[in-house]
């Protein structure tokens, strides 16, 4: 009897060993430890056993069925381990992946997609891009910039103030990038060459203005510029924007921090100048006009320099010419936006349209 429950054991583990699934260990322990299987009726009968056999028998028999159990429990162990690696080989998910429809990524504001566009050009003509502070003392933003105290720019309603404690002078919100032309000549010896983008503000709302808005300034200073530099660097930058065959003109105008000063206009893209439409309609870009303003422009003010002449700007030697613009109105006549305003009231139906 003893005999037989070894060559059980036997059977039993070379089953348990060759199950290959959850079932079929399931099916191999019914069969060798179930209340039908022969082990089970072997430990059952012992009662009625010779005496000298039950003890054997027995010890034997319950050693036997323990071990199977122990066998079967580990074997189980080691399929639930082996499906969990086979499922999450076979069944990965990727939760980074995109959802289903795909989500649209956002877009670039067309009115960074417009500065990063004038970057591009400038940095080809070799100015490098400087930023500065939006929060600016009233000597940068005008002192500097040669403009007498009464200045009209100076008046309450274009300039933001700023409550500033500690500082002696007047701090308020830069109200053009061009206090930044003097920060610049402070730091850098001439030559120099950079542009300044960046965000700046005055007390003003409506389709064409809003208290906060974005210039590029221009600057280049060295030994013998001239104003026919500054026109063809102006050519050269408005052809990139608008088209090559663009043309330029300037008007004579008046900024305390240039001298001579200029207006200048590109030709206007629409009509190609001619102030018509094909069908001989007068062009609404232009009204009629050919031309569109853009921004100003100048020589720098020797007085200008007089204020960095430590920095190694003397008057006497080195001239320069600035400019100054604004982004929105080269993205509201690149893309056609009539009110500027669009810009800022985040509403996606208008963004999502410069992808
Ligand atoms: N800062 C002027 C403005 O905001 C624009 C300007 C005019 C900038 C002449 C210049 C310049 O650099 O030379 O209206």
């Amino acid at each position: 009897m003893v005999e037989r429950i070894e060559e059980i054991e036997a059977e039993a583990k070379a089953a348990v060993e060759a199950a290959g699934s959850a079932s079929e260990l399931e099916e191999a322990r019914v069969r060798y430890l179930g209340r039908k299987a022969e082990l089970t009726g072997i430990l059952r009968g012992i009662a009625d056993l010779p005496p000298e056999q039950r003890g054997p028998v027995g010890s034997t028999g319950n050693k036997v069925r323990k071990a199977l159990e122990a066998m079967i429990e580990e074997k189980a162990e080691g399929l639930r381990n082996a499906e969990l690696e086979r499922s999450l080989a076979e069944d990965r998910i990727d939760v980074t992946l995109p959802g289903s429809p795909a989500r649209a990524a956002g877009h670039i504001h067309p009115i960074t997609r417009t500065r990063r566009m004038i970057e591009d050009v400038m940095i080809g003509l070799g100015y490098q891009v400087m930023e500065g502070p939006e929060v600016e003392h009233d000597y940068y933003n005008f002192t500097a910039l040669n403009h007498p105290e009464g200045h009209p720019a100076r008046m309450l309603q274009d300039t933001f103030y700023v409550e500033a404690e500690g500082h002696d002078e007047e701090v308020l919100l830069r109200t053009h990038t061009s206090p930044m032309q003097v920060r610049a000549m402070e730091t850098n010896k001439p030559p120099l060459f950079m542009i300044v983008p960046g965000k700046t503000y005055r007390r003003d709302s409506d389709a064409t203005h809003s208290p906060m808005f974005h210039q590029v300034e221009g600057l280049a200073v060295g030994e013998g510029i001239t104003l026919a530099d500054l026109k063809g660097t102006l050519l050269a930058m408005l052809r990139e924007i608008f088209g090559p065959d663009r043309e330029i003109r300037m008007r004579p105008h008046f900024f305390p921090f240039t001298e001579p000063s200029v207006e200048f206009d590109v030709s206007c893209f629409r009509c190609g100048g001619s102030g018509q439409l094909g069908d001989g309609s007068r062009c609404g870009l232009c009204k009629g006009i050919g031309w569109i303003e853009l921004g100003g422009a100048g020589m720098v003010d020797p007085n200008v320099f007089g204020f960095v002449a430590d920095a190694g700007y003397d008057p006497d030697s080195v001239t320069g010419f600035a400019f100054g613009f604004g982004i929105e109105r080269i993205a509201m006549l690149r893309h056609g936006v009539g009110d500027l305003r669009l810009f800022f009231d985040n509403d996606v139906r208008m963004l999502e349209q410069f992808s």
